[in-house]
C-alpha cells in the first residue's frame, strides 16, 4: 500500500490542467451498454482507479475495450454483452457500480447486482433506485446480498424522489430511455454530471429534457444510435486545487475547468478572503491571502456547496482567523477526516452533523490515515500547509480512486510530495532505477 509523504509550508505556484470528471465518466461509460451497434467513443476520461473498476465491470459483462489513439479516450464495443451480473468483488470497491442497473434493465430487461452495503461516509442505501425501477414496471428481488431486477417491458411513469439522488437520477434516466412512453422524474438531482450524461445520450438518439431545474422528462425511444462524447471537467478536482492554492497562500491558474459549475465553491473561498480572478469560462486564477477568514459552510445538493468539497474546505478553515461551523447535510458520517486533522494540530469539535472549527496559527506534520476519497484529499491539503515536520498520509488508494496523478500535478506546482511504498522510504517512480542510481526520497 502506497503512502504520500509531504513536506509542507511552501506556496504552490503555476498552472494546472483539470482532468475529465470521474462522476460524469462513470454513468456515460455504463450507458455504452445500451449502444451495441457501433463502437462507443468517450474522450477526456480520467485515468483513475474507479474508471479501471468500471472498465473491469463492463468487460465482465462481455464488452470489449479497444485500443484507442489517445490516453484519455475510451473505445468500447458492447455488442458481445452476454452476462448481466455485477459481482460483489467489484461493487464493494466502488458503489457507483450500481449504475449498471439502469442500462442493463433498459437494454436486456434483466440485471443482477450485488448490494453495495454501507461505506465510510454513511449507510448509502439504493432504495430510491429500486423503488423507481419498480414504478417503471420492473420486478425487484433482493436475495443473498444481490438485487435482481427483471421486466418484460418498462413503461414510463412519474417518479418522485424523496430527496435528490445523483446516481438514482442517472439510473432512472437510463432505465427510461428505451421504455414505452414518457417518464417524469421529480425532485431529480441537478448536478452537472447528470446533464453531461443527458447530452451524451441525446446526441445518441435519446429524448431527455430538463423541463424545470429539478424535473426531467425522458420520452422513450425505440433504439439508440451512437455514443460519442467528450466528458466535462471535474469540478471537485478543480475545487481541490483551488483550496490547495488558498491553503498554501499560493498563486495557481487552473485551466480546462467549467467556472459555472464552481459557483458555490468560488463564493465561499471569496468570502474567506481568497482572491479569485476569472480569466474565462474555463480558466481561473486563485491567489491565497495572508489571512483566511472563517466562514460557515453547509453542504447540500447542487447548486449548493458540494459534500465532496466539505473535507477540503475544512482543512482550509483549520487555519482561519476565527471560528466557523461546517454542517454536513448529505451524508450522515462524513467527518472521518476530523480525527486525522486534529493529529495535524487542528482544533475541531464534532456535534451530530456539524463541526465547529476554531482556526489555529499553524498545522504540524504527522502520520495520518485516509478514510475515504475526499478525506484523503483534505489530508494532503493539510499536509501541504503544515509548516513543520513531514506529513505521511497512508491508505492513499482512496485518493487514487478519484484524483488523476495528484502528486505529479502538485509537484509541478512546487509541492514537495512523494509517493512511497509502505515500510519503505523509496519513492515510487514510473521509471526503472538504473544501476548506480541513488534511490532516495525528496522527503527522506
Ligand atoms: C453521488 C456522487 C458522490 C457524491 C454524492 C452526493 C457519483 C458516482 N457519486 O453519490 O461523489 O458525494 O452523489 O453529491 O456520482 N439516498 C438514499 N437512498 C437512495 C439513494 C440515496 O437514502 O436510494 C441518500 C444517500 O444516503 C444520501 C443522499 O440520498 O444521503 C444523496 O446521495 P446520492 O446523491 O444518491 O449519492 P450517490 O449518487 O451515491
Amino acid at each position: 500500500m502506497d503512502k504520500m509523504v509531504i513536506e509542507g509550508g511552501f506556496p504552490l505556484v503555476g498552472e494546472v490542467s483539470i482532468s475529465g470528471s470521474k462522476n460524469a465518466s462513470l454513468p456515460i461509460i455504463v450507458s455504452s451498454i445500451m449502444f451495441d451497434e457501433f463502437d462507443c467513443e468517450i474522450e477526456n476520461v480520467p485515468d483513475l482507479e474507479d474508471i479501471k473498476t468500471i472498465k473491469k465491470l463492463l468487460i465482465s459483462l462481455g464488452a470489449v475495450i479497444k485500443k484507442s489513439d489517445a490516453a484519455d479516450k475510451l473505445v468500447i464495443n458492447t455488442s458481445g454483452i452476454n452476462n448481466f451480473d455485477a459481482p460483489y468483488d467489484l461493487v464493494k470497491t466502488m458503489r457507483a457500480s450500481v449504475l449498471v442497473l439502469g442500462p442493463l434493465i433498459a437494454k436486456y430487461k434483466r440485471a443482477r447486482v450485488s448490494l453495495p452495503g454501507g461505506c465510510a461516509i454513511g449507510a448509502r442505501p439504493i432504495d430510491f433506485h429500486l423503488n423507481a425501477l419498480k414504478q417503471l414496471g420492473a420486478t425487484v428481488k433482493v436475495d443473498h446480498g444481490y438485487v435482481e431486477v427483471f421486466a418484460d417491458k418498462l413503461k414510463g411513469a412519474v417518479i418522485n424522489f424523496p430527496i435528490p439522488s445523483v446516481t438514482g437520477t442517472e439510473n432512472v434516466i437510463m432505465a427510461a430511455v428505451l421504455a414505452e412512453g414518457t417518464t417524469i422524474i421529480k425532485n431529480a438531482a441537478r448536478e452537472p454530471e447528470i446533464d453531461d450524461m443527458i447530452i451524451a445520450l441525446n446526441n445518441g438518439g435519446a429524448d431527455i429534457k430538463r423541463i424545470e431545474p429539478s424535473v426531467i422528462s425522458v420520452r422513450g425511444v425505440k433504439k439508440l444510435s451512437r455514443l460519442c462524447h467528450r466528458v466535462l471537467p471535474d469540478r471537485i478536482e478543480a475545487g481541490t486545487f483551488m483550496v490547495a492554492s488558498a491553503i498554501t497562500k499560493g498563486d495557481i491558474v487552473l485551466k480546462n475547468l467549467n467556472v459555472h459549475h464552481l459557483k458555490s465553491v468560488i463564493d465561499k473561498l471569496s468570502e474567506a478572503g481568497v482572491k479569485i480572478i476569472i480569466n474565462s469560462s474555463n480558466s481561473i486564477r486563485v491567489k491565497g491571502s495572508k489571512t483566511i477568514k472563517s466562514v460557515d459552510i453547509s453542504t447540500a445538493p447542487y447548486p449548493d456547496f458540494p459534500t465532496d468539497m466539505q473535507a477540503q474546505i475544512m482543512s482550509l478553515m483549520t487555519l482561519s482567523g476565527g471560528l466557523c461551523v461546517i454542517t454536513e447535510n448529505v451524508f450522515e458520517n462524513r467527518f472521518m477526516h476530523v480525527a486525522e486533522l486534529i493529529r495535524l494540530g487542528a482544533n475541531i469539535k464534532v456535534r451530530n452533523n456539524f463541526a465547529i472549527v476554531k482556526g489555529v496559527k499553524k498545522l504540524s506534520g504527522a502520520e495520518v490515515m485516509a478514510t475515504d476519497l475526499r478525506a484523503s484529499a483534505s489530508l494532503v491539503l493539510a499536509g501541504l500547509a503544515s509548516s513543520d515536520g513531514l506529513t505521511t498520509v497512508s491508505r492513499i488508494y482512496h485518493l487514487d480512486r478519484g484524483y488523476e496523478r495528484m502528486e505529479k500535478k502538485l509537484t509541478a506546482l512546487g509541492a514537495i510530495i512523494s509517493r512511497v511504498k509502505a515500510n519503505d522510504i523509496s519513492p515510487v517512480t514510473d521509471e526503472e532505477p538504473k544501476f548506480g542510481d541513488v534511490v532516495c526520497s525528496k522527503t527522506a
